[in-house]
C-alpha cells in the first residue's frame, strides 16, 4: 500500500476547535478489525499496526466501538469497568499508546459510553442482587415488585429490544423469589436509574478519566433511552421509534443530562466533543439533543434509512439540513455501521421492495451486488460532498457486502438467542476485515477468526484493492483527499439545481458541483464543468450514466 507520504495529504490542525463540524470519522469495531495477539479477535494492538492505513486512507478521526472491561454478550455494550480496558483488547497502557499515536499521525479518537446500562458483571448490579429490595445498592439500578398474586408478574408490559420482556425476576438473599430488575436490551445489561446522583457523577468521572487520558470526545449509545417515565407505565401499543411520546424513548429530562455532560467537555482545552446514537424519529425532537448547550453531532439515521430513490434521498437531506440549522448543528452521514447490515448488500435490493436495514428484513429477495457496489461508490461520493461531517464503518472502503451465510451455530448476536433463533441479527456485518492474501485469515491475524470469513472476502482485501487504481479504495482515498483540500467541502451550505427526475444536483460554496445520476438516462455534465472525480464510468459521450456520482470544479 501507498505510504502516506505519496499522498500529499494535508495535515490536520490539532488545536482546530471545530474539527468535528466537517470530520471524516472512521468507525473501528475493535473485536473484528485486525488482531494483533494471535487469538482470532481484534485488539488495540492490530488496531495500532492499521494507523498508518487510516491515515493513509484519509479520515480525521477514529471512532472505536466499547474496548472496556465485558462478559461481550452484547459485544462489549455490556461493560463491567468503564474505567479499564477488556484483556482481549490490550491494557491501559496499550489505549494510551493509541491515542498518542492516533494524535500523532493527525487523527482524533472517539470513544463509546454505554450509559443506559452495565453489565450484570459489574460490581454494581453485584451489590445491588446481594443488598436486597430498598437498598441504596439496588437505587441505582431499575428494580421493582412484581404485579399479581406473589408478584409473579412483570412490573409493566415494556418489552427489550432483542426480543422477549424487558423484566427479570432476581432470587433474594434469603433465597425466595424476589424482585424484578429492568432492561431494555439483553438480560446480562441491567438498565441504571438515572434518577439516582451517584450514577450521575460516577459518568462524570468516566467521562473525565477518558477525557484527560487525552482522548477527543465520545459516542453516546443509545443516547434517547436513559430517563424512564415516572411510575414506569405500560407501554401498550406505542411501538419503537414511532413518532409521539412513548415512557422509555426520548424523554425531556434527558436533555439535563447532557447539559451536564457538555459543561465538563466544555472545560478542556480543545474542548472534547459528543455525538449520539439517537434513534429519534421526528426531526425536530432528534434535532434538539444538537441544542448549543447539549451534544456536538448525532448520527443521522434518516438519511441511512431512505431508499435509494432520487425523491426520497432528496427529501432526507433536505429534512436533515433544515433541521440541523435551527439550532446550527452540522449534520452526519452514515452509510452503515455495526448495527445494520452492510449497505452494498441493501443497495443491491429493488429501492421499492421496502427492505428495512436488518440483514433479517433482506433474507429472500433479489441481490445484485455489482449493482449494490456501483451504487455504494455513488453514495460515497454523495456523503462526502454534503455539508457537515460522515462516517466509515470499517469495510465500507473495501466495498464489503454482508456476509448473509454465516452457519447458525457462529451467531453470536444476543439477538439470535433473544429471538428464540428467528432473527439472525447483526453479525452479517461484523465479521473480521480482510486484509491481505487469498484465503482465510485475510491478514486479519494469525489466529482462527472470531467469525468465520468467506472464501469470496479474496476480492476485498485492502492489499489487492490498493493496487487496483479504479478500486473502492482508491475512491474513498481520492474521495476523502480532495475533500481535505477543497474548502468547499465539510460544513457550510449547500444549493439545489435544476436536476432531470430521478438525477440530485447540489452545488457547495464556491465552485464545486454534484451530480448524482439515481434512476435517470444518462445526464448531459454542466456545461464548462471540469471533472474532478467519479465513481464509475462515463458513457462513450461523455454522459453520467444511472448509480453514478460525479464531482465536478464549476468555474
Ligand atoms: C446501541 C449499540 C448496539 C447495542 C445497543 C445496546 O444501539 O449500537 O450495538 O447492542 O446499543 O447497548
Amino acid at each position: 500500500m501507498a505510504a502516506p507520504a505519496d499522498r500529499n495529504l494535508p495535515v490536520n490542525d490539532p488545536d482546530d476547535a471545530s474539527w468535528w463540524r466537517s470530520a471524516v470519522i472512521y468507525q473501528v469495531y475493535i473485536r473484528s478489525f485486525a488482531d494483533g495477539n494471535g487469538d482470532g479477535v481484534g485488539d488495540i494492538a492490530g488496531l495500532r499496526d492499521r494507523l498508518p492505513y487510516l491515515a493513509d486512507l484519509g479520515v480525521d478521526a477514529v471512532w472505536i466501538n466499547p474496548w472496556y472491561p465485558s462478559p461481550l454478550v452484547d459485544a462489549g455494550y455490556d461493560v463491567s469497568d468503564y474505567r479499564a480496558i477488556e484483556p482481549r483488547f490490550g491494557t491501559l497502557a496499550d489505549a494510551e499508546a493509541l491515542i498518542a499515536d492516533a494524535h500523532e499521525r493527525g487523527m482524533r479518537i472517539i470513544l463509546d459510553v454505554v450509559p443506559n446500562h452495565t453489565s450484570s458483571a459489574h460490581v454494581w448490579f453485584g451489590e445491588a442482587l446481594r443488598a436486597g429490595p430498598g437498598s441504596p445498592e439496588r437505587d441505582r439500578y431499575v428494580f421493582r415488585p412484581g404485579r399479581g398474586p406473589g408478584g409473579d408478574e412483570p412490573p409493566n408490559d415494556w418489552k427489550a429490544m432483542f426480543g422477549g420482556g424487558a423484566w427479570t425476576r432476581v432470587t433474594e438473599p434469603d433465597g425466595t423469589p424476589g424482585e424484578w430488575y429492568l432492561h431494555l436490551f439483553d438480560v446480562e445489561q441491567p438498565d441504571l436509574n438515572w434518577e439516582n446522583p451517584e450514577v450521575r457523577a460516577d459518568f462524570e468521572q468516566t467521562l473525565r478519566f477518558w477525557f484527560d487520558r487525552g482522548i477527543d470526545g465520545f459516542r453516546i449509545d443509545v443516547a434517547n433511552s436513559l430517563i424512564k417515565e415516572t411510575g414506569l407505565p405500560d407501554v401498550g401499543t406505542r411501538r419503537n421509534h414511532e413518532p409521539g411520546p412513548h415512557p422509555h424513548w426520548d424523554r425531556d429530562e434527558v436533555h439535563d443530562v447532557y447539559r451536564d455532560w457538555r459543561r465538563i467537555a466544555d472545560t478542556y482545552d480543545p474542548p472534547r466533543v459528543f455525538v449520539a446514537e439517537a434513534w429519534v424519529p421526528e426531526a425536530d425532537r432528534f434535532a434538539r439533543y444538537l441544542r448549543a448547550d447539549e451534544l456536538h453531532t448525532a448520527f443521522n439515521f434518516d438519511f441511512l434509512q431512505a431508499a435509494w430513490l432520487a425523491p426520497a434521498l432528496r427529501e432526507s437531506v433536505t429534512r436533515t439540513l433544515r433541521e440541523h440549522a435551527v439550532v446550527g448543528a452540522p449534520p452526519t452521514w452514515v452509510l452503515s455501521n455495526h448495527d445494520v447490515a452492510r449497505h452494498v448488500s441493501r443497495l443491491a435490493r429493488d429501492p421499492d421492495a421496502g427492505i428495512g436495514t436488518s440483514l433479517d428484513s433482506m433474507l429472500g429477495t433479489v441481490a445484485d451486488l455489482e449493482l449494490g457496489l456501483r451504487r455504494a461508490r455513488a453514495a460515497a461520493l454523495l456523503i462526502f460532498a454534503l455539508p457537515g461531517g460522515a462516517y466509515v464503518y470499517q469495510g465500507d472502503e473495501l466495498g464489503l457486502p454482508e456476509v448473509e451465510d454465516l452457519p447458525p451455530d457462529v451467531l453470536d448476536d444476543p439477538t439470535w438467542r433473544r429471538s428464540g433463533h428467528t432473527e439472525r441479527g447483526r453479525d452479517g456485518c461484523r465479521v473480521p476485515i480482510p486484509w491481505s492474501g487469498d484465503a482465510p485469515p485475510f491478514g486479519f491475524g494469525e489466529g482462527e477468526p472470531w467469525l468465520p470469513q468467506p472464501e469470496w472476502f479474496a476480492e476485498h482485501t485492502a492489499e489487492a484493492l490498493a493496487k487496483d487504481p479504479d478500486s473502492i479504495l482508491n475512491l474513498y482515498r481520492s474521495a476523502l483527499r480532495l475533500r481535505r483540500e477543497n474548502p468547499a467541502l465539510g460544513d457550510g451550505p449547500l444549493t439545489w439545481l435544476d436536476a432531470p427526475e430521478g438525477a440530485l444536483a447540489f452545488a457547495r460554496d464556491r465552485g464545486f458541483v454534484l451530480v448524482l445520476n439515481v434512476s435517470a438516462e444518462p445526464l448531459p455534465l454542466p456545461a464548462g464543468a471540469e471533472i474532478i472525480l467519479a465513481s464509475g464510468p462515463l458513457t462513450e459521450d461523455a454522459r453520467v450514466p444511472a448509480d453514478t456520482a460525479v464531482w465536478l470544479a464549476a468555474h
